[in-house]
């Protein structure tokens, strides 16, 4: 039976992350990720007695120096969440009506929504068959003349293909964004994700593998050039006085400036006890991390003989995080599918599974504004059959082995119906 104990006591039962744990259910799938470690507790204590700004300060220096480093990019800053860092990678690619953006169907739509606001067109990118993340070789096949940016998602916590990627985006001059967010610490032969394209974007909501009081981001920029526009576009286009001013306060407000033209600034800023928490939080992200891959390798093992389950194939190199747990069912030989699975492991084992993330194309949001359009014929099929366990970095042995035994009864049950 599940362990009662895995339940973080400060888990509430509800929670906008859709992750909240739901009344009846036997698996907690808490509301966040991980439960902070005492030092991740102690530094935002210190930050409120002690920090002498409250934003953009001493902590958010050293957050976005922290970040640099462990990411490996040549530009990194703090923001508000991931969505604003991914609407800073959009305005810093200049795209717009006219343009083409390539973005993977299978993806959660905050990959998409900044760049389809922009009134570029998105074209959708099929996945590939083995590691269910955008196929390299359709995102070749839709590039036109008017495809500007190629925007990845390493999902589900494994990276994208960026050799082959970065590969194609350069061959035909194309900017390439990486939708970092559920794959914190993710790397190809080293290379951490975040470090391969123009921008990285990255997220510190509740649900990822660190957080930062709930919500937070950052952003990784390879150019010069575009990192000196960040802390404008950032924060409404402030910036120090120019020194040497004989009357500092003319004008009093500030220098609101921006040098791009057409485009407004706004506020993407995060505090100083998100930054300083932030800078221990990435120390343990390592261990959060591998803590995640055990337990992920422990559901492939103990699953690997059961016909019909399918996971995604790691190439050798890739550092998989595993941000969530997805599993493929194809239950036709015994003329069963996902939903027919689904429904006795919440019904009768209390699991409570998942099937995430629907097509984009197929939300009324993307069709309504013109973004229903697609060819995507792997992720069609596939998409059917995908799901999701219950997933946290808590769960104890006892219940990673209920939830083993629960799936092995239930695919037994359809094979003999
Ligand atoms: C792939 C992906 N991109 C972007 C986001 C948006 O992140 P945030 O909530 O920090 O804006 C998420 C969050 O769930 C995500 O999973």
């Amino acid at each position: 039976m599940p362990n009662e104990q895995d339940q973080p006591k400060t888990v509430k039962t509800d929670d906008a992350s859709g992750r909240g744990t739901v009344a009846g259910f036997k698996v907690p799938f808490p509301g966040r990720m991980q439960p902070y470690t005492e030092e991740e507790i102690n530094v935002v204590v210190e930050v409120m007695r002690n920090a002498e700004a409250q934003t953009q300060g001493a902590y958010l220096r050293q957050f976005e120096a922290d970040l640099k480093a462990y990411i490996g990019a040549n530009h990194a800053f703090a923001a508000n969440n991931c969505t604003n860092a991914l609407t800073l990678a959009s305005i810093l690619c200049r795209v717009g009506p006219g343009d083409e953006v390539i973005i993977p169907g299978y993806t959660f739509c905050a990959t998409a929504i900044p760049f389809g606001k922009t009134g570029a067109k998105i074209v959708w990118a099929d996945m590939d068959r083995d590691g269910w993340l955008a196929d390299p070789n359709d995102i070749e096949r839709k590039i036109t003349e008017r495809t500007k940016v190629i925007v990845v998602t390493h999902l589900l916590g494994m990276p994208a293909n960026m050799p082959a990627i970065m590969a194609i985006a350069e061959e035909h001059g194309l900017l390439v964004v990486e939708d970092c967010a559920q794959c914190p610490g993710g790397s190809i032969d080293g290379k951490k994700v975040g470090s391969f394209g123009d921008f990285g974007c990255f997220s510190f909501h509740g649900a990822k593998n660190k957080t930062t009081l709930g919500e937070g981001g950052a952003l990784t920029v390879r150019s010069d050039e575009d990192a000196a526009l960040v802390p404008g576009l950032r924060h409404y286009g402030a910036r120090p006085y120019p020194p040497g001013r004989e009357r500092y306060w003319v004008p009093c407000m500030g220098n609101v400036d921006i040098d791009i033209e057409g485009v407004w600034p706004n506020n993407f800023t995060v505090g100083e006890a998100q930054c300083a928490l932030g800078s221990v939080a990435l120390k343990d992200l390592d261990r959060t991390n591998d803590t995640l891959i055990a337990q992920a390798m422990k559901y492939r093992a103990a699953f690997a003989d059961i016909p019909g389950l399918s996971f995604q194939k790691i190439p050798e190199g890739y550092r998989h995080v595993f941000h969530t747990f997805v599993m493929h069912f194809d239950g036709s030989a015994f003329g069963k599918d996902r939903n027919d699975l689904l429904d006795i492991l919440i019904n009768e084992y209390k699991l409570r599974c998942i099937a995430q993330y629907y097509p984009l194309y197929h939300y009324p949001l993307f069709q309504k504004l013109g973004a229903g359009e697609h060819a995507c014929p792997v992720l069609d099929e596939w998409w059917n059959n995908s799901f999701s366990l219950p997933w946290y970095v808590g769960h104890s042995d006892e219940t990673i082995d209920y939830v083993i035994s629960a799936v092995r009864a239930a695919v037994a049950t359809l094979k003999s119906e």
